[in-house]
């Protein structure tokens, strides 16, 4: 069979899902009309071992080791993106376009940290870019600062460089696989303060979830002074909190000007 890419190849599968076929019940199909013989044949060959399987070899490689090596080694934010952009042993990169590594001005004095990319990150490869970005980004303008502001710069990233299928929520061990390579970012990016945004953000780098207790307390990640906050979709979903976000962006400026 000519070979499909990814994304066409989960395009064709989720077409047979639709038209019912949602069971894989043999390699070759059934001719129920077919003679003895002929069945005794087709079952043989089913039971060959197909050519392109060589033997299956089981190497356990331990993903938050490797991923730390990798990270460790990268002595600038170029080499760590590269460093992800190599990195293999993460299945969300299978099914993403684009790898989005940052947004905004590297060494600027805050490092916002956010969740996964969704559809419009996945697709041009920038953090916050789409609704909750959006946000995100009047939320920074109303207290001077931004991604694009030279005066007052902010920094962007999420916990997961890949887009989880569906938005799925990330899985434990695609956070914890992924953390050395956020862990190196923060060290490399050397930021005043840090803004964890959401629940899996604090996940991440706090070890607990609890956005509406955390909200607004200020903590330490990586040796730097950290605010959880709401993330953006959260707002955008219960307008209600967004007087919460509001101080605690003036509880933000208020810190990095100091
Ligand atoms: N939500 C996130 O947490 N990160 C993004 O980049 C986009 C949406």
């Amino acid at each position: 069979m000519e070979s499909v890419d990814f994304h066409t190849a989960r395009a064709l599968l989720e077409w047979q899902i639709e038209l019912g076929a949602d069971e894989c019940i043999g390699d070759v199909a059934v001719d129920r009309y077919a003679l003895p013989e002929k069945l005794a044949k087709l079952n043989q060959q089913a039971a060959k071992p197909h050519l392109t399987r060589g033997p299956v070899k089981t190497i356990e490689r331990d993903a938050v080791a490797e991923a730390h090596a990798a990270a460790q080694a990268a002595d600038t934010l170029e080499a760590l993106q590269e460093a992800m952009t190599a990195f293999e042993l993460c299945d969300l990169k299978r099914g993403a376009r684009n790898m989005v590594f940052s947004d905004g001005i590297a060494g600027a004095p805050v490092m916002i940290v956010g969740e996964a990319p969704v559809r419009d990150e996945d697709r041009t490869g920038r953090p916050f870019v789409g609704a909750s970005g959006q946000l995100l980004d009047r939320m920074f303008s109303a207290i001077d600062m931004g991604r694009d502001r030279k005066d007052a710069p902010v920094y962007i990233t999420n916990i997961l460089p890949w887009r989880p299928p569906h938005n799925r929520d990330p899985k434990p061990e695609e956070v914890a696989m992924m953390k050395p390579f956020l862990e190196r970012h923060i060290q490399l990016a050397n930021p005043k303060a840090l803004v964890l945004m959401g629940n899996w953000a604090c996940q991440s780098l706090l070890g607990k979830r609890g956005i509406a207790r955390l909200r607004g307390q200020w903590l330490e990640v990586s040796g730097k002074p950290t605010l959880p906050m709401f993330h953006p979709a959260y707002l955008l979903r219960n307008p209600d909190a967004k007087r919460d976000a509001w101080a605690d962006l003036l509880s933000l400026k208020a810190a990095v000007r100091k």
